[in-house]
């Protein structure tokens, strides 16, 4: 399991769920930040809907649960979403970090969640939700893009923001050169933005606002901005 059970100052610390669908880049990202002894998270399992997802064995490296949902063992969407939901009530997780979950999560999941998920997507929302984000930017010829964590509602990507890296859109990019560009600002971003939401510097209102509290003068993890084309 990554990270010990409390921080240095002995603060327990919030138990994390990764659900994912694919190749676990931002997994790795949250699992390597987990691993300081300050940070104030640790992944207690990370859930998919593949079973094939590349993050599932990065889990299984190292010693975190890793469980697969699919949903063809399933007569249909609503009881694929309960088995994982019955899943997430016996792990009783502080927060639920989706990163490359594939799936839209139905109302009745995410009000059970309330604040307590956050999704990690590749554009400055709400510029370009949904898929295709760095082809549709570089079809509109933005010079800035980037990507944004927020909270998760029921819209596709309309959750209040938490944090968001901006980076700058060469000339000459590519979609791969630009999705490269923001997931190296996605792998910044999102321990970032998972710390704020677990030192309780971030909730969502029940009006559905992102509140932020105790941030101080110097804290900038809200933007990171820009990252350089060349990096
Ligand atoms: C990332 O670009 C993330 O923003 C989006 O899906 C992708 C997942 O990539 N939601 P990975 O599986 O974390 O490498």
């Amino acid at each position: 399991m990554s990270g010990k059970g409390a921080t240095g100052s002995g603060t327990p610390k919030k138990r994390v769920v990764v659900m994912i669908s694919g190749r676990g880049s931002n997994l790795s990202a949250l699992i390597s930040a987990t691993m300081a002894p300050d940070y104030p998270c640790r992944i207690v399992a990370v859930l998919s809907d593949n079973p094939d997802a590349a993050g599932l064995d990065l889990a299984r490296e190292y010693a975190i649960e890793a469980d697969a949902f699919l949903a063809n063992d399933f007569s249909n969407r609503a009881a694929h979403e309960q088995a994982i939901q019955a899943r997430l009530d016996q792990i009783r997780p502080d927060i639920i970090c989706l990163a490359g979950y594939m799936r839209l999560l139905s109302a009745d999941f995410v009000n059970r969640w309330h604040g307590m998920i956050v999704n990690i997507h590749p554009s400055l929302l709400p510029s370009f939700p949904g898929l295709d984000t760095h082809k549709r930017a570089l079809d509109h010829q933005v010079r800035i893009h980037g990507c944004s964590v927020h909270f998760v509602t029921e819209g596709m990507d309309e959750g209040p923001l938490i944090a968001q890296a901006a980076v700058p859109v060469a000339p000459d990019d590519t979609e791969a050169s630009l999705s490269a560009r923001v997931l190296a600002a996605e792998h910044q971003l999102y321990p970032m933005a998972l710390r704020l939401l677990a030192e309780e510097k971030v909730r969502m209102s029940g009006t559905g606002e992102s509140v932020f509290s105790r941030l101080s003068g110097g804290d900038d993890s809200l933007v990171i901005s820009p990252i350089s084309a060349a990096s």
